[in-house]
């Protein structure tokens, strides 16, 4: 099968080197000047890691490149048998890209889209047969990262889920599938994790250093501030504002004025030199010598929070709790599957703090799902089969 890949960023190189590492050859169309330069660059740091690492030899790397036809023109994509659009993130030059696309590839041939926050049903419809379009979801660095999202539009055949599916597997990866609604599963999931943790510095009463302290002792390998500061404030909160504003303004997806007002002061985190924390020159984290202590609940504030949102993507079958659990182990490195967490800890439990923090606050954003409520009800659990007892599933 030959792939073809639009865009030789970060994602598309990624894209090209896991297809030509799987043995297809790969034409990489980017059309900006200075495109060229930079894929051998991203795809240069990737393979001395790799080959450091042990993932792949130099020789396999030779063979990889080799693979991968670098081009600036889009007709040769008439050839191709799949193509992965990996473009910068914009409707409009998406919806452009793969009106083009339609046209000069068969009609037989799936078109899929890497977006992380476009609606795939939208792409779609600028496409002739739009019954090929769907989204396959890589996550960065794309030939680390086990997980992969797919996501059928409101026009898209399940043949081409299927296919999708096979071809993930062929290439490494676990796939989970994905409504087509606003940030799909892995960057909805995780967003009360940073926004939960914002407001809670809002109030005043912890520091960065205290919150993130608090939520690693539940297993977390990085706190949230740690964590904005790695990606970038200004991309984290652009993800957010995105979710809020694509679920018509839901409450438990609103921003904070504090993470605004660090990237207006331009304090991005790791690479600016200074966010939540300062950094020294290597890059490192200087945290504060003094003692910190940790406030009761803050970690179950953020915790119950988290599988709230669970709750609410497999209530409205946006996934289902196997691939929403998937989705935080393997997508964003959680200690637990968030369902799992949740009959561990008891639905009951889960619902009574997050009853208490609602009535402490009266806010929208902390009303339990219905299906926690109803479970606690009808003595039910996410996982049945992984109790000895006689709870049923919902
Ligand atoms: N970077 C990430 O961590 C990440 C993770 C998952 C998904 N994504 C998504 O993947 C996509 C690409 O992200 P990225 O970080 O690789 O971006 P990037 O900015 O690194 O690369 C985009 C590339 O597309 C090229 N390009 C722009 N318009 C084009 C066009 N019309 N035709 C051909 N080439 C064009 C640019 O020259 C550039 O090389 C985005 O939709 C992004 O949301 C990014």
């Amino acid at each position: 099968m030959k792939i073809g890949v639009v865009g030789a960023g970060v994602m598309g190189t990624g894209i090209a080197e896991l297809a030509a590492r799987h043995g297809h050859q790969v034409w990489l169309v980017d059309t900006e000047v200075g495109a060229l330069d930079r894929y051998y660059k991203l795809l240069d740091i990737s393979h001395k890691k790799q080959i450091s690492k042990g993932v792949i030899t130099s020789d396999e790397s030779n063979l990889i490149r080799n693979r991968i036809v670098f081009i600036n023109r889009m007709d040769v994509l008439g050839q191709a048998d799949w193509v992965f659009e990996a473009i910068i993130e914009d409707a409009k030059s998406k919806k452009m890209l793969f009106k083009m696309l339609s046209e000069i590839v068969g009609s037989e041939i799936p078109l899929s889209t890497n977006t992380s926050s476009l609606s795939v049903t939208g792409i779609a419809s600028a496409c002739l047969h739009p019954e090929r379009v769907l989204g396959v979801h890589f996550f960065n660095p794309v030939h680390q990262m086990a997980l992969v999202e797919i996501i059928p539009g409101l026009a898209t055949s399940p043949i081409w889920i299927e296919k999708a599916q096979n071809l993930m597997q062929e290439w490494g990866k676990t796939s989970i599938l994905s409504k087509d609604c606003p940030g799909f599963i892995v960057n909805r999931i995780a967003r009360p994790f940073y926004l939960e943790s914002l407001r809670i510095a809002e109030e005043g009463e912890s520091t960065f250093y205290e919150i993130d302290q608090s939520i690693k002792q539940l297993g977390f390998k990085m706190g949230p501030f740690e964590l904005m500061d790695f990606v970038g404030n200004d991309i984290n909160y652009a993800v957010s504002e995105v979710i809020f504003r694509e679920t018509g303004y839901d409450s438990r997806y609103r921003t904070t004025i504090l993470q605004k007002r660090m990237i207006e002061a331009g304090w991005l985190g790791k690479k600016s030199g200074k966010g939540y924390y300062a950094y020294s020159s290597d890059g490192k984290i200087i945290h504060p010598q003094i003692d910190f202590k940790i406030r009761n609940g803050i970690s179950q504030r953020v915790l119950v929070m988290l599988i709230n949102e669970a709750a609410h993507l497999y209530q409205n079958h946006i996934a289902s709790r196997n691939d929403i659990d998937l989705a935080v182990t393997l997508g964003l490195n959680y200690p637990k599957g968030l369902l799992s967490w949740a009959d561990e800890i008891g639905i009951r439990v889960v619902v009574d703090q997050l009853e208490s923090i609602y009535h402490q606050y009266m806010e929208e954003r902390y009303r339990p799902a219905v299906i926690l409520r109803e479970m606690v009800k009808n003595n039910h659990v996410f996982y049945p089969e992984k109790l000895t007892s006689t709870s049923r599933s919902v």
